[in-house]
């Protein structure tokens, strides 16, 4: 698919501030500062249309995102980040928990993990989350540009295992620097959305 159409709706923190129009959802999940605003932004093409920041916990709220005037992205705040306050931490976990366990519209989860890294505790519980609530999770590795290429496999390997993911839990290895990963990951949007406008 091509994205020709991307605006912003509006923000959330409750169920009833979100949309009712029964449009397929798919989210973006990740620590704080992992670059889930990049990415969205990768996908459709503007600079910034999510909000991105060096510091973490730029995101704080359910972002709503409608593309092609036809399904929504949802960019919700990056757990992890140690300086967000403890009871508004909690309302977050609140919310994010409340939204991924209940929204009939959601058909995919990007998790999303730093590539350079070994997934931390918090990606571990959030990767076992989506499995116990049954849903479909896609795992991008981000920012693959600073990662060199011999590294690749190694890397690859590491994450699947920490994650505990099997050989067919699809793993896409992106960049939003340098725009890795864009193709593959439009392919599966376009296949979500033909799945979930046939059911
Ligand atoms: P929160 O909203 O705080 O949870 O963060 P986020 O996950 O939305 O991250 P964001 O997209 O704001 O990116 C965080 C930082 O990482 C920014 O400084 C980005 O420029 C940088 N970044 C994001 N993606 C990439 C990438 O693919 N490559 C490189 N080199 N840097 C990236
Ligand atoms: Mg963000």
């Amino acid at each position: 698919m091509k994205i020709v159409k991307s605006d912003f709706v509006k923000s959330g923190t409750k169920k009833e501030h979100l949309p009712t129009d029964g449009k397929m959802e798919v989210v973006f999940c990740g620590r704080s500062n992992v670059g889930k605003s990049s990415f969205i932004n990768m996908l459709v093409n503007r600079k910034n249309l999510a909000h991105t920041s060096s510091k973490p916990g730029k995101t704080q709220t359910l972002n709503y995102y409608i593309i092609n005037d036809e399904f929504y992205f949802v960019d919700v705040p990056g757990y992890g980040y140690a300086k967000v306050p403890k009871p508004l931490k909690e309302a977050f976990g609140k919310m994010i928990e409340d939204y991924l366990s209940e929204r009939k519209e959601l058909q995919m989860a990007f998790l999303l993990v730093d590539f350079r890294h070994e997934p931390t505790a918090d990606d571990k519980l959030m990767y076992e989350y989506f499995n116990y609530y049954g849903i479909p999770v896609t795992v991008i590795c981000t920012k693959a540009d600073k990662v060199k290429k011999s590294q690749y496999l190694h890397n690859m390997k590491v994450i699947r295992e920490t994650l505990g993911a099997p050989k067919d839990q699809k793993i896409i290895l992106t960049s939003s620097e340098e725009r890795i990963g864009l193709e593959e990951t439009l392919e599966l949007l376009e296949d979500l959305l033909n799945n979930y406008n046939h059911e």
